[in-house]
């Protein structure tokens, strides 16, 4: 047995020689385990667990789980330094939609039990003990979770928010639960793939007719101009200090463009409106269809610019579990309604547009090596898809084909 902040803990090998800890006390109905953020992959962990007993169903839960690998461990790792919980709490423009969401729907909360999945420093799992709910299981597998406990305890809360620490693809909850809450965006929506365990924790846990929170996501595209950008990484090196640095040219392209780049434009950058390229329904969704999404676009430029790639970002809506219609769709917003709203009974929207405030999701660029002039109303047509990696699924593949001006192109590239 170990001692993990006070809490008795039994060591379980994940077969790749790292240790899980599960915690054995605080209450009968769940049990504390860890494993480690950026990447998954399709490696195997060996079944056993020692030191602790496991029901038959438990055992039946991991077989159908996907294994925990060295790529989910590097991931959780890299959740337990502070600092990456630090740049996400002070994303007021988050932190605070959420806060705002978890008070709006306080009537579905208040009394009732709710699963945070992946709770990191504890934040939103205490708004909801907050907000009046019974009982909140808070569970992350990253050695951030021992922390979490800490704050849970310092705010006096031990009685309502229970840490767990593992996946939740692991850990027992031995009740169905009211309420799911998620901060799980990564990057362009889908980097770091954890929707994937909102959706195995919805199949768990989630009584029929809960709510999840956030309830939508969809993630947008739109061709960009960025001479600013260009300038800076590329046409800089033809005149260095009255060197012609040219011959670079072709090398400062590669390495400027190649993989997309994480950054913030403005409205002013993007030539037409956004296409949607998935829209999430989050009582729905399955891992299936997030595992590679294909569509087809035609844009039509609003005006004439060089045109220096397309930009990604994301929306999620925090909605009711009774503004849903009857198939389970939410009410469709559209344009300038899909913001945060100061109106506490309308739809609160946590945009990551170019156009909205910055967020710490900032915009996901895919550069051209070359710039293509388009001008007014020319259309810019294609498809892109975009695949989980099969290097390690937290990475994303994006397959981007265009036509413009009677000419073709294709883009490869890898989130990573
Ligand atoms: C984006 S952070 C959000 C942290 C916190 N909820 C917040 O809003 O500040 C995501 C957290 O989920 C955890 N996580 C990701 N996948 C998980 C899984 N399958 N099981 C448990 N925790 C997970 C990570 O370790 C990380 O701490």
């Amino acid at each position: 047995m170990e001692e993990l902040n006070g809490v008795a803990s039994a060591g379980i090998n994940n077969g790749n020689g790292h240790h899980y800890y599960h915690q054995s006390s605080v209450a009968t109905n769940h049990r504390l385990r860890k494993p480690g953020r950026i990447s998954r992959a399709r490696g195997r962990r060996d079944a056993h667990v020692n030191g602790a007993r496991v029901s038959s169903e438990q055992v039946q839960i991991q077989q159908q789980q996907p294994p925990c690998t060295d790529f989910d461990m590097a991931y959780f790792h890299s959740y337990a330094h502070l600092s990456i919980h630090e740049e996400m709490i002070k994303d007021r423009l988050r932190t605070e939609t959420y806060r705002s969401a978890i008070m709006q729907h306080q009537d579905y909360i208040k009394d009732k039990v709710v699963v945070d999945v992946g709770c990191g420093t504890g934040i939103l799992s205490i708004f909801c003990a907050q907000a009046g709910a019974k009982r909140v299981y808070a569970v992350d597998a990253s050695d951030i979770a021992a922390q979490a406990n800490e704050v849970v305890k310092a705010n006096n809360l031990s009685e309502t928010v229970i840490v767990l620490h593992g996946r939740v693809e692991d850990v027992e909850i031995n009740e169905e639960v009211d309420v799911i809450i998620s901060e799980w965006m990564g990057y362009m929506l889908l980097y770091e793939s954890m929707l994937g365990s909102v959706i195995t924790a919805r199949d768990r846990w989630l009584k029929p007719g809960g709510l999840i929170l956030p309830s939508t996501a969809t993630l947008y595209m739109a061709p960009v101009t960025h001479p600013d950008r260009y300038g800076e990484s590329i046409d800089f090196w033809r005149n260095v200090y009255g060197i012609d640095m040219s011959p670079l040219l072709p090398l400062a392209k590669q390495c400027a463009f190649e993989e997309p780049s994480v950054e913030t434009i403005s409205g002013e950058n993007v030539l037409t409106w956004p296409h949607v390229v998935k829209h999430v329904d989050c009582y729905t969704v399955t891992n299936q269809e997030l595992e590679s999404i294909t569509t087809k676009f035609d844009f039509q430029s609003m005006m004439r610019a060089p045109f220096h790639g397309f930009a990604f970002w994301f929306d999620v809506q925090f909605i009711g579990p009774g503004t849903f219609s009857a198939n389970g769709d939410s009410q469709s917003l559209e344009g300038s309604q899909r913001r945060k709203r100061a109106n506490p009974n309308e739809t609160l929207v946590l945009s990551t547009a170019p156009e909205e405030p910055p967020t710490h999701w900032e915009q996901t660029l895919i550069y051209f090596y070359e710039p293509i002039e388009v001008e007014q109303d020319q259309h810019i047509e294609g498809s892109v898809t975009l695949s989980q990696s099969r290097e390690n699924c937290r990475f994303i593949n994006i397959h981007l084909e265009y036509v413009s001006g009677g000419r073709s192109f294709v883009k490869e590239s890898v989130l990573r």
